[in-house]
């Protein structure tokens, strides 16, 4: 018998999406993007003058990424300060974001964008990745387009869009996989593909199917919000 969803959405259902530009005013560039109670902001300084000068590069300006998922974000408090996933997480985004953005014209700087989870439930990879595309953008920062990300994944052997932190736990049947993506706007190219656990090359396809369904919905929010704050700010 066909399983349901511990958070009863639709297998191809997002949760609520919201997002919103110019939230920090200090910031060059400034968002925030949440699925559901996954809330995520993010902030760009720069392009700024980089130091160490023996990191700068003539040629270009670099990007530079610090995801932090904060103490209170979770039910168990989370030690402060960097570890492996906050890392490795921050180096992936960079990789989802780089693609998009032309750097060339700032020789020796450096993009800096902070991004704070402030509620985590699953997902927080991905609403970073979307919070810091349109900070991007607010900031002025030359861009082909924008990032869109959701994670997709499987459980048991339906596939599932957008999973919670329950339903990252699944342990029913085959369990839970997770499959984080990014791509650019409304094109077919990726700029990010984690999987933790196991998925056949047929479920797999229809896992990117409905990823790709879903960053279309993020793409026009995204739009939307970056339209919303130039409107007010006219
Ligand atoms: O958040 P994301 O799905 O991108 O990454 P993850 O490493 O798969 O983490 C999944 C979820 O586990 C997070 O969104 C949090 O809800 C939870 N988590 C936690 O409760 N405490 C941590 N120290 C790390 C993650």
């Amino acid at each position: 018998m066909a399983i349901k969803r511990p958070s009863g959405r639709g297998f191809d259902e997002a949760r609520k999406m919201d997002a919103k530009v110019g939230i920090i005013p200090n910031a060059d560039g400034s968002a925030m993007f949440s699925f559901g109670d996954t809330i995520a902001i993010a902030a760009v300084y720069g392009p700024r003058q980089l130091h160490p000068q023996h990191m700068q590069n003539p040629q270009t300006g670099i990007l530079r990424v610090n995801y932090d998922l904060l103490s209170f974000s979770v039910a168990d408090r989370k030690k402060p300060g960097p570890s492996r996933r906050s890392q490795e997480i921050s180096k992936v985004t960079e990789w989802a974001l780089l693609p998009v953005l032309n750097l060339e014209g700032f020789p020796n700087t450096v993009v800096d964008v902070q991004i704070y989870i402030l509620q985590a439930d699953a997902g927080t990879r991905t609403a970073g990745i979307n919070a810091a595309s349109m900070a991007l953008a607010h900031a002025g920062i030359p861009m082909k387009n924008l990032v869109c990300s959701v994670a997709v994944g499987k459980l048991d052997t339906e596939v599932a869009v957008d999973p919670d932190n329950a339903e990252e736990h699944f342990e029913g049947g085959e369990g839970h996989t997770d499959m984080p993506i990014a791509k650019i706007g409304n094109t077919d190219e990726f700029t990010l593909l984690q999987l933790d656990g196991k998925i056949p090359p047929e479920k797999f396809t229809d896992a990117l199917n409905m990823g790709n369904k879903v960053c279309s919905e993020i793409y026009e929010i995204q739009k939307n919000a970056l339209k919303k704050f130039t409107e007010v700010e006219a």
